[in-house]
């Protein structure tokens, strides 16, 4: 099993694109793939077309303490297509931040949750959420390889540092080695600027960035407004194409990183505190409209996702008048 995070703390740089193509293109190739929305945003579950405001549970009922036993990835999982699991995300996730301060054991949340899977996986994607917090953190710990999207901004490239601190911390402090590799993103070959980011980007990285390149492709933003990856709607979209890519690139990757000692408990203290002085110094996510209190409302029913609905329902519809023509 492998344990893939995507993270930027930059919002809008394609964590949650890559996370949702990269999962359908694994699954597409016969893996067996879990995508964890681990975003209160909860985009890559509406990316889905799954609604948190439809779902009982969800990975906020994982991670967060209960006094009666909290759940199991298992008992949120919504099936998505073959080969392919979503653990969906709500809002109340956001609540994590404070539930878990000074928590023993709160770093370790997410990884003990997944322990569980290693039969019934190949894939585990991770979609973070874009600030470093007790979500960022329990989501690197539980990776053993992060991709760090980088649109075409240098804000997204600034983004990476503290995201790169908290991997050399989690390297010194408890000999967890995290593999990242940053992915250019919204890649527009016709602009100069692009280029300028890109050269950067190969800069500070050096060899860890992926050979694919992302490239700016209107049918991703399209289908992930119509709860589809990009390949479901469109196979000759260029973001599928380049989402097939990365698929392979990252298949020809070896695994090579095994997970350090779990009694580890005491030397991340550090680490923990310093995370904790980031989320202090950080500002709130954008995107957050509703209060908390509305998502308490859980429907009683849990239903299946209404993917294969949407995808017939779209499938009717003439491609030219349902997206436009000039992309992809
Ligand atoms: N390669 C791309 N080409 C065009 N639009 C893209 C591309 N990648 C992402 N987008 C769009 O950019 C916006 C931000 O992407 P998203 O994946 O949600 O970023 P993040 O999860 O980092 O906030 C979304 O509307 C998404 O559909
Ligand atoms: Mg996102």
């Amino acid at each position: 099993m492998r344990v893939i995070a995507s993270a930027n703390q930059k919002g809008g740089c394609g964590k949650t694109t890559t996370a949702i193509n990269l999962s359908s293109s694994l699954s597409l190739k016969g893996k067996r793939v879990l995508l964890i929305d681990f975003d209160p945003q909860a985009h890559a579950t509406m990316g889905l077309n799954v609604k948190p405001s439809d779902r009982k549970n969800s990975i906020y009922d994982v991670i967060t303490p209960k006094e009666n036993k909290s759940l199991g990835i298992k008992d949120i999982l919504v099936p998505i297509k073959d080969n392919f699991d979503l653990a969906p995300s709500s809002l109340i996730l956001s609540a994590v931040e404070q539930e878990l301060s000074g928590m023993e054991g709160r770093e370790d949340r997410l990884f003990q949750a997944i322990q569980a899977l290693k039969e019934q996986y190949e894939y585990i994607i991770i979609d973070c959420p874009p600030s470093i917090g007790h979500l960022c953190f329990n989501a690197l710990r539980a990776c053993e390889e992060v991709i760090i999207p980088i649109d075409m901004s240098l804000f997204s490239l600034r983004g990476v540092a503290k995201l790169l601190d908290i991997i050399i911390l989690l390297k010194d402090k408890i000999g967890h080695d995290v593999r990242s590799r940053a992915l250019i993103t919204m890649y527009d070959r016709r602009t100069r600027y692009s280029r300028i980011v890109l050269e950067k980007v190969k800069a500070e990285f050096g060899n860890n960035v992926f050979e694919t390149v992302i490239r700016y492709n209107i049918r991703l933003r399209e289908t992930a407004d119509c709860g589809l990856p990009v390949g479901d709607y469109d196979k000759n979209a260029i973001g599928h194409k380049d989402y097939e890519n990365l698929a392979e690139e990252v298949i020809r990757q070896e695994a090579a990183r095994m997970y350090p000692d779990l009694n580890t408990l005491n030397v991340t203290q550090d680490i923990l505190q310093k995370t904790e002085e980031y989320i202090d110094m950080s500002v709130k996510p954008p995107g957050i409209e509703q209060p908390i209190s509305e998502m308490e409302n859980f429907s009683p029913h849990s239903p299946q996702s209404n993917y294969s609905q949407m995808v017939e329902a779209i499938a009717t519809k003439s491609t030219n008048s349902f997206l436009s023509d000039e992309d992809g």
